[in-house]
């Protein structure tokens, strides 16, 4: 199958300009202003096929939401290309939006002054989404994402939860093919989030809606995605399935001991070096234990471990596609 998203070596450069210190100093900068160059995105090449849902993920400051940004036409790259369903998103922007639907969950795109429903029907204006398809759209939405009660309040009432719904909805009205979700779940509590990531599974599933999911939160990607892209620094650092990352922590395990003294001791080793009953033989023989728990690495924890340096992956695999 013909990829939909396809990006090449890309790279975006920010400028910042250097401050001073000093009053004369930063007033002295003003005429003579040096920059930095920041490197929030740094070759970084990657292909979805229709259809796929990619959790998109990595530390603060690694590059997500320039990416998106990028991939939505809002920002140019200052290097490689990007070529999504046939458009290059930054040069034929007007006709490329069509296809797209773009969250950003830390900046909603709503009119604070409307009610969350004239901001739908300034969506349906501005897309000019037949009428048949906003209804059907509509009703289906706040059904899916229970939002009966509130859709006539104006949207600086809202709570959180309540706005993010509404710009999820606002940027899907108009049945976008593919959908850029930056963080859609960030300050959402477990039954928001829950409601969401089945929204999302829905428009993929039923739709066959290709969607980039940023998030923070390993359950996201977990319950939501089939695939995942980890950023760092700019750079990719992992492309591939879930399971796979999984696979290659399934030997690690840790033990949790619980002590005579009532203290409790955390243990990780690798299976595949130290054979479970040589580590219990050892751990008995040494400590008075009173109890113990074994468990299995949770993504979590692998992620964690990942971005904290503990583990190292190795160099993303050959591009997939
Ligand atoms: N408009 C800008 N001007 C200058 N630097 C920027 C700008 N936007 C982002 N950056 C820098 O680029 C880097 C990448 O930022 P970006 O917002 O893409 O990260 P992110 O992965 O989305 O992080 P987070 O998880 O915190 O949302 C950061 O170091 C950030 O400080
Ligand atoms: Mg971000």
């Amino acid at each position: 199958m013909e990829n939909i998203i396809e990006i090449q070596g890309v790279k975006k450069y920010y400028k910042i300009a250097k401050r001073e210190k000093g009053t004369f100093m930063a007033l002295a900068t003003l005429f003579n202003r040096k920059y930095e160059t920041k490197k929030a995105v740094d070759d970084i090449s990657f292909s979805i096929k229709p259809g796929e849902i990619v959790g998109f993920i990595g530390p603060n400051g690694a590059g997500k939401s320039t990416t998106v940004k990028m991939l939505s036409g809002i920002l140019y790259p200052d290097a490689g290309t990007i070529k999504i369903n046939g458009f290059i998103p930054y040069k034929q922007r007007k006709q490329y939006v069509k296809n797209i639907g773009v969250v950003f969950g830390q900046k909603s795109q709503l009119n604070w002054d409307l009610p969350l429903i004239e901001s739908f029907e300034l969506m349906k204006y501005i897309y000019r989404i037949p009428q048949k398809q906003y209804e059907e759209n509509l009703d289906l939405f706040i059904q899916l994402l229970d939002m009966e009660d509130f859709i006539n309040q104006p949207v600086r009432q809202l709570s959180l939860g309540q706005r993010m719904r509404g710009d999820i909805v606002a940027s899907l009205l108009h049945s976008p093919q593919i959908v850029f979700l930056d963080e859609p779940t960030i300050g959402l509590d477990v039954v928001a989030k829950e409601r969401i990531r089945e929204f999302v599974r829905y428009m993929n599933q039923i739709r066959h809606t290709t969607i980039i999911f940023t998030t923070h939160d390993m359950q996201d990607i977990e319950k939501v995605c089939d695939r995942l892209i980890m950023i760092d620094k700019g750079k990719k650092v992992y492309d591939g399935s879930i399971q796979e990352i999984k696979n290659k922590y399934a030997n690690f395990k840790s033990i949790e001991l619980l002590l005579e003294d009532g203290s409790k001791e955390l243990k990780t080793f690798d299976v595949s070096v130290t054979p479970m009953s040589a580590v219990m033989e050892q751990l008995f023989s040494e400590k008075k234990i009173k109890d113990i728990t074994i468990c299995e690495s949770e993504i979590e924890d692998i992620i964690r471990d990942i971005y904290e340096g503990r583990v190292v992956l190795a160099q993303p695999e050959a591009e997939r596609n």
